[in-house]
């Protein structure tokens, strides 16, 4: 099992040991004082944490970070609890309009109304040599996305990837997307950990990797 980032422990909430995080709670969580219970069910990252990936987060201050597919803060707001600055891209209006809100309560978290296909419409407030990319997209062309979004990375940063299978091709064989996926993203990473995170979410892969 994998060291967990600093920031992010196991506590007893609400009765039963689940990662958490310290700060304001977002999605009605359960709560101890200043921590709040971080759910697999409703978060692959914390899925991908809670089922022991090496994500490369160490977590602190001077831990950069972009969030692509932020949707209304859910696992973003756990992010920016326990790294440094915090991008988070989102392009559906409604959901931007609450991680607003979840970014009233955190100073290192930075919301952006943008498309994670065009980085160039973010480039020039997203800082470069980041240490990690956290996607979460669900939308066809999810390896593409990572590419194109590799310009901001450190050369020894991380790329935490959840992929959903049904957003690239809701009739074909999950195995099958999977494959094409990696494939497609071994153009610009190398592929380190990946695994099924079907125990949380069906049908979808977690990835993580590192620029080539
Ligand atoms: C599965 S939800 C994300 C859930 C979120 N990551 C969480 O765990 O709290 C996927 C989100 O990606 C957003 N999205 C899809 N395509 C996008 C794109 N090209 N640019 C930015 N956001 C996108 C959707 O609007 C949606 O809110």
């Amino acid at each position: 099992m994998s060291d967990l980032p600093t920031g992010v422990e196991r506590r007893t909430l609400d009765g039963r040991e689940r990662l958490a995080t310290r700060g304001e709670p977002v999605y009605g969580e359960p709560t101890d004082g200043a921590w709040r219970a971080w759910d697999p069910r409703r978060s692959k990252l914390g899925a991908m944490l809670e089922l022991g990936f090496e994500t490369g987060f160490r977590g602190g201050d001077d831990e950069r970070v972009l969030y692509l597919g932020a949707a209304s803060g859910t696992t973003v707001s756990h992010v920016a609890d326990f790294a440094g600055p915090t991008y988070a891209v989102e392009f559906a209006p409604r959901p931007a309009r609450d991680l607003v809100t979840v970014a009233n309560d955190r100073r290192r978290l930075f919301p952006l109304l943008a498309d994670a296909r065009m980085p160039a419409q973010y480039a020039h407030v997203v800082e470069s040599e980041l240490d990690v990319v956290v996607q979460d997209v669900a939308t066809r062309g999810q390896a593409r996305v990572a590419i194109e979004n590799r310009r901001f990375l450190a050369d020894d940063g991380r790329l935490v990837l959840a992929v959903k299978a049904r957003s690239e091709d809701v009739t074909a064989d999950p195995a099958a997307v999977f494959e094409r996926v990696q494939d497609e993203l071994t153009e610009a990473y190398e592929i380190l950990e990946r695994r099924s995170i079907d125990e949380y979410h069906a049908d979808h892969f977690g990835i993580v990797a590192t620029p080539r």
